[in-house]
């Protein structure tokens, strides 16, 4: 495949499926010999952004600093695959106005189906209240207004949302396979 620089954004609350899908389109650029790298929060987190807790002022520096690498990539004809809840609208679109080529993608799932799931025994604790700031339960998340793929993951299967996903960017012509 080629493909130019750009960034692939996919916010969400967590155990949407943002690093699920994330993986899976990681395998398909690398089986195309794309050069791409991923920015997952969680990994973020235990380095780049190690000591950053879950404030609004703490997210959005999480937030930021993965802006600023996922620019640095894009714009030197990197693919930049980001998965960060990143729940505040106003500094996505901040960070989405510094990147040439920027791809948003809402990984949307019902609170209730997230609650039930608990991948991670996150919301079973954040419910009983164990845990403070929780994104959904106790602390806000803005979905976009204006998202350039929604998945919609408690109705479609990842290989589902990988390919929509995928058609956008051949759409946009920032990839293109043979
Ligand atoms: S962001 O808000 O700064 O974009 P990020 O995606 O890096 O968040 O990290 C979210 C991950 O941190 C979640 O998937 C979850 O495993 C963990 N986490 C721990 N505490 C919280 C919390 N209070 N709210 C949301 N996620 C949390």
């Amino acid at each position: 495949m080629t493909h130019q620089g750009f960034t692939l954004w996919l916010t969400g609350m967590s155990g949407a499926g943002k690093s699920t899908i994330s993986d899976r389109l990681m395998e398909r650029f690398r089986a195309g010999a794309a050069k791409v790298e991923l920015l997952d929060g969680d990994v973020v987190r235990t380095n780049l952004s190690q000591g950053l807790g879950f404030s609004r002022e703490d997210r959005d520096t999480n937030v930021r600093r993965i802006g600023f690498v996922s620019e640095l990539l894009s714009r030197n004809g990197v693919i930049a695959v980001v998965a960060a809840i990143s729940p505040y609208r106003a500094t996505r679109e901040e960070v989405k106005a510094r990147i040439a080529n920027f791809v948003e993608v809402y990984v949307e799932c019902p609170i209730e189906v997230l609650a039930a799931r608990d991948v991670k025994g996150l919301y079973k604790r954040a419910l009983a209240g164990e845990v403070g700031q929780f994104t959904g339960i106790s602390d806000p998340y803005e979905p976009p207004e204006n998202p350039d793929v929604v998945v919609r993951s408690d109705r479609e299967s990842p290989a589902e949302s990988v390919e929509k996903v995928w058609r956008e960017l051949q759409r946009r012509g920032l990839i293109e396979t043979a």
